[in-house]
Formats: structure tokens, sequence, C-alpha cells
């Protein structure tokens, strides 16, 4: 089948790859129907992932059908049209009991970082009941596409918010992830939501789309005093930090309010400084890391409801064959690319 493989070199190449087959009777395998590059794909080829291993196959953003499953399999069965979780994980162990499946024991982020992921022709999925989500008649695969990724990174990044009436939300990045962070940070009870990006055609389409009630250019606005003024002077409630960019850390903790929830759902390629003795007595709560992805049948019983629509993401489309040029294209961000959905 085809594969892109990401290779020893460091380099992307679409090759053949014998078919997966099941290795564990808690496996599936998935024929891929529509996949996505993540921008945590990106950083994997950049060299900055250091727990990825070459020659394996990218991808972890994806819906399809299910072809086999193993004997000990509950919820699926051939032919199941499924969204994928980026995230593997066992369901059993002392993290997943209390909802950390990121820090899972037996998995976290491993398809296409430490096994071969989905974007070729068909994937095995580890802890199939946990890493599958079966999609009612009325979500079709385009509309599930980013359940198990950004869409849930969103959704987290704003549960760990600890949203309460009345908040204000400064989500810094409108990029895919930020704009699921804000639609989410609204379901979840945000009263505004102040998008802050450096690209217009993004706040654009957060305006567009109404995921938003402020929007920030930091190029051309004072974003700290602006967030001042809009909050009597008090900074936001909770940030959202999903641009990732070399100063966006440290724009995070200046425009939250004292005793804010700082949530940092972007993935840095550098370290950042955290200055404590400046920002001593502010008092705030940082949290980090890598989505804890455990909300997909909620999201899709959302999106099943017309509560929740992913759709306007996908800009542009690609066929598999043509994925090597997909990635570059991703990474150009040219033609307002926010994400490509690539058909198999
Ligand atoms: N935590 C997780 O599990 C998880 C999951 C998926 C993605 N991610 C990470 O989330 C981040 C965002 O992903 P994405 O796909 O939306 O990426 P993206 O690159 O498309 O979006 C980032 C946005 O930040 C904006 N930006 C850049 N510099 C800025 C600045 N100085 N001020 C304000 N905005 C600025 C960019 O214009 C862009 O719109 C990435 O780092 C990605 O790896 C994390
Ligand atoms: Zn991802
Ligand atoms: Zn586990």
């Amino acid at each position: 089948m085809k594969s892109l493989v990401y290779k020893d070199t460091g380099k992307i190449e679409l090759v053949e790859k014998p078919m997966p087959v099941l290795q564990s009777d808690r496996d599936a395998v998935v024929k891929v129907e529509l996949s996505s590059i993540c921008t945590s794909d990106l950083h994997i080829v950049r060299g900055f992932v250091p727990r990825a291993n070459k020659n394996i196959v990218l991808g972890h953003e994806f819906a399809g059908t299910v072809v086999s499953v193993g004997a000990a399999v509950k919820n699926l069965k051939p032919g199941d049209r499924v969204s994928a979780n980026c995230e593997t994980f066992c369901g059993e162990c002392w993290f997943c009991q209390r909802g950390f499946v990121n820090n899972c024991e037996n998995g976290g982020w491993e398809l296409g970082c430490r096994i071969d992921g989905c974007h070729a022709q068909y994937v095995r999925v580890p802890y199939a009941d946990t890493g599958l989500t079966k999609l009612p008649d009325n979500v079709s695969f385009e509309n599930a596409l980013f359940v198990g990724d950004i869409l849930s990174s969103g959704w987290w990044g704003a549960e760990i918010c600890e949203i309460k009436d009345g908040d204000i939300i400064a989500v810094i990045g409108a990029g895919p992830v930020g704009l699921c962070s804000m639609l989410s940070a609204k379901l979840q009870g945000a009263s505004k939501i102040v998008a802050i990006d450096i690209d217009e055609t993004r706040l654009e389409i957060a305006k567009r789309e109404n995921l938003a009630d402020y929007f920030i250019n930091p190029l051309k606005d004072d974003v700290c005093k602006i967030i001042k003024d809009l909050t009597q002077g008090r900074g936001a409630d909770c940030v959202i930090e999903a641009a990732g960019a070399k100063n966006t850390f440290e724009l995070a903790y200046k425009i939250a309010r004292p005793n804010a929830i700082v949530a940092v759902v972007a993935m840095y390629e550098e370290n950042q400084i955290l200055p404590l003795p400046e920002m001593y007595g502010k008092n705030l709560t940082f949290k980090t890391g890598g989505v804890d992805a455990s909300k997909c049948r909620e999201l899709v019983k959302l999106i099943s409801e017309n509560k929740i629509n992913t759709d306007f993401l996908i800009t542009h489309r690609y066929k598999l064959d043509d994925i090597v040029e997909a990635y570059k294209f991703f990474e150009s961000k040219s033609d307002g690319c926010l994400k490509i959905a690539i058909k198999n």
C-alpha cells in the first residue's frame, strides 16, 4: 500500500509498504478514507520531536472504515465508520483512569510518531475501542476529520482553563487549533473571546465564523493595552496559547490577569523562559502539554447535533498520491490554507 514515510534522512517519501495486520486482540485495522496534516507532523519532519521514530508512516488525524478487529475489541466491527483519536490509550492504567490519556503507561502519542500512522491507505490502531469513535449516519468523514486531534486539542485547552460564567478568554493564534479553542471556549461558557493573530486572513476567518468577539493583530495593536481596556485593567481571565511562536509564551503570561490560568496547547520548538522574579505575586497557574483526547464521543455527539461544525477548516484538498506536495503547501500556509483534506 502507499505510505508516506519519515525516512532516516529526515526527508519524507511516498513508498510502498505491506498492509498492516492485527498485532494484538485489541487492535483494529482501518481503511483511511480522509486524513489531514497537523502542524505537529511538521514539527516531526523538522526534527523537533525527539520521541518520533524514523522510518514510520506519518499522520495521526483521520477518519475511515474499520476493516478488521481483534477478538477483544468490544465496540467496533468491520464496516463501521470511525474517526480516530490522535492518542493511543489503554483506558485502564493509573493515568487513563484519571483521564490523563496522553500519559497512558501503554500509549500516548503513538500513531505517526512512534508507530505507523494514517498517511497511508490502511493503518493499524492499537486499543481500538478507545482509539476510534464510531460515527452516526449524519456525520460524514469530513465532518469528523478533526475530532481526534485539533478539535480535541481546542476542547481540552478550553477545559483546562476551567472557564467560569463571565470569563473573558484570550486565544493566541487563530490557526486550526486556536479556532477550535475559540469554538470550544464559547460552548464551555466563555462570555467574550479575544482572538489574537498576526495573520489578518486568520483573524478574518475567526470573525466570519463568529468564533470571537474581539480581534487583535500584535503587529498593529498593543495587545496588553487592549485587553486591559476590555477587562477594567485586570487582564484576561484565561489565556489559551495556540500559536507556539517565539514570543507568544511571553505574551500569554503578560495578558493574563493575576490568578488566571494560562493553558499552553502549542508545541514549541525551543525552550521558553519563565521569569519568576518578574511575575512574583501574579499567582498564575500554567497548564501545558499534549492533549488528553478523551472526549471524542462527546465531540462527535456535538457535531451530530449541529452544535459544532469544523468543515470550514478544510480549505484545500489533495490526493494521497500528492501528499508530499501537500506537506510543502501546508507548511507554506499560502493561499489561506488552514487544513488540507487528503482523500485516499
Ligand atoms: N497540545 C497538543 O496536543 C496539540 C495538538 C495539535 C496541535 N498542537 C500544536 O498547537 C499549535 C497550533 O497548531 P495549529 O495547527 O493551529 O498551527 P498554525 O501554525 O496553523 O497556527 C498558529 C497561528 O499562530 C499565529 N502566530 C504566529 N506568531 C504569532 C504571534 N507572534 N502572535 C500571534 N499569533 C501568532 C500564526 O499566524 C498562526 O495563525 C502548534 O504548535 C501545534 O503543534 C498541539
Ligand atoms: Zn496533531
Ligand atoms: Zn492507559
